[in-house]
C-alpha cells in the first residue's frame, strides 16, 4: 500500500516537474516565503546537511553554493525531480550536493550511515508521507546530537482562505483542509495529502520546537494571483510586514503555510 502511495506522489511530481521552475519563477509569494526559509536555516552553521523533497534542486543548489565545505543530500520520491535537480548541480559544477530518489524511508539505503546537523523539508514533501510521525522519527534519528530539523508544511488551519473560499461560495474547497485527506492545490489534478495542525505537527516530534512561524496570514497565499495583482504594492508590502511581526504568535498558527523548527539535544 505505501509502495502504491509513493508511485502515485511520484507520478504526480513527474507531471508537475516539467514548468515546476518556470512556474516558480513566475510567482514572487513563493519566491519571499522561500527566502524566508532560507534566512531560517542559514541562522545554523551546518557541515553536513539533507534536503527531503527537493523538486528542481533550488535549495540543494543554493546552500551547496553557500555553504561550500558543507555536504549537501538530498531525496526526492519523483524520478524526474531527481533527474532535474542533477541536470542543475552538474550545470553549477557543485562536487558536494548528491541527490537520489526516494521517501523518508530510503534515506538510510541511499546514504548509508550518513548523519546530518541540518535537515529540511520546504514546501510540501511531508504532507505526502505514509505516516507523518514515522517520517519525522525517523528524520530524528538521522539528526546528529545539537542538529536542527526544520519542517515545513501545508497548514490546515489557513482562515484566511475558508473566508476567501466561503465568500466566493466554493464551501466544499473553504473547508476542504479539514478532512482527513486532502486534494492538494490543483482543482483538476488529485493529490491525496494530508494537513496537519501545529498541535499535530509538534506531538508527532519527541523534540523541542525552538521556533514555529506561519505564512500568508494576512498576506495573501502564493495561489491568489488575482488578489496580489489587484493589491497595490504598498499594501502587499504592508500585510508581508503584519504577518512577518505577528507569525510566531498564536496568531500565526492560522496561516497558509507552517515553519517548525526542532533541535535534538547536545
Ligand atoms: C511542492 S514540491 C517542492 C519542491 C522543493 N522543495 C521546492 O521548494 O521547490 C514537493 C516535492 O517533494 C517531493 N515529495 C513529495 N512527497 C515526497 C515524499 N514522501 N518523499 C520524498 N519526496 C517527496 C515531490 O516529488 C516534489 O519534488
Amino acid at each position: 500500500m505505501k509502495a502504491n502511495y509513493y508511485k502515485k506522489v511520484g507520478d504526480y511530481y513527474d507531471k508537475d516537474a516539467i514548468d515546476f521552475e518556470h512556474r516558480y519563477w513566475e510567482n514572487d509569494t513563493l519566491q519571499r516565503i522561500r527566502q524566508s526559509f532560507r534566512e531560517h536555516v542559514r541562522n545554523y552553521n551546518f557541515n553536513s546537511a539533507l534536503e527531503v523533497g527537493f523538486g528542481p534542486g533550488f535549495d540543494i543548489v543554493h546552500f551547496a553554493q553557500t555553504f561550500p565545505n558543507a555536504k549537501i543530500n538530498g531525496v526526492d520520491i519523483s524520478a524526474e525531480m531527481v533527474r532535474i535537480a542533477n541536470e542543475n548541480i552538474i550545470h553549477e559544477d557543485l562536487k558536494n550536493a548528491r541527490v537520489k530518489q526516494g521517501s523518508v524511508e530510503d534515506i538510510e539505503s541511499q546514504f548509508p550511515g550518513e548523519r546530518y546537523d541540518m535537515i529540511y523539508v520546504f514546501f510540501g514533501a511531508l504532507n505526502t508521507v505514509n505516516d507523518l510521525e514515522a517520517s519525522i522519527k525517523e528524520l530524528e534519528r538521522l539528526l546528529l546530537p545539537g542538529g536542527n530539523l526544520v519542517l515545513t508544511f501545508v497548514n490546515k488551519w489557513y482562515v484566511g482562505g475558508i473566508i476567501i473560499e466561503s465568500l466566493k461560495g466554493k464551501f466544499v474547497r473553504a473547508f476542504s483542509r479539514l478532512k482527513k485527506i486532502w486534494g492538494g492545490y490543483s482543482p483538476t489534478n488529485f493529490l491525496a495529502s494530508k494537513c496537519y495542525s501545529t498541535r499535530e505537527v509538534k506531538s508527532s516530534s519527541t523534540l523541542s520546537c525552538k521556533y514555529q512561524r506561519g505564512y500568508s496570514i494576512f498576506f495573501p497565499a502564493w495561489y491568489y494571483r488575482g488578489i496580489h495583482r489587484r493589491l497595490p504594492n504598498k499594501i502587499r508590502l504592508f500585510l508581508w510586514h503584519l504577518d512577518s511581526k505577528i507569525s510566531s504568535m498564536k496568531l500565526g498558527t492560522l496561516g497558509e503555510y507552517m515553519l517548525y523548527d526542532f533541535q535534538k539535544k547536545r
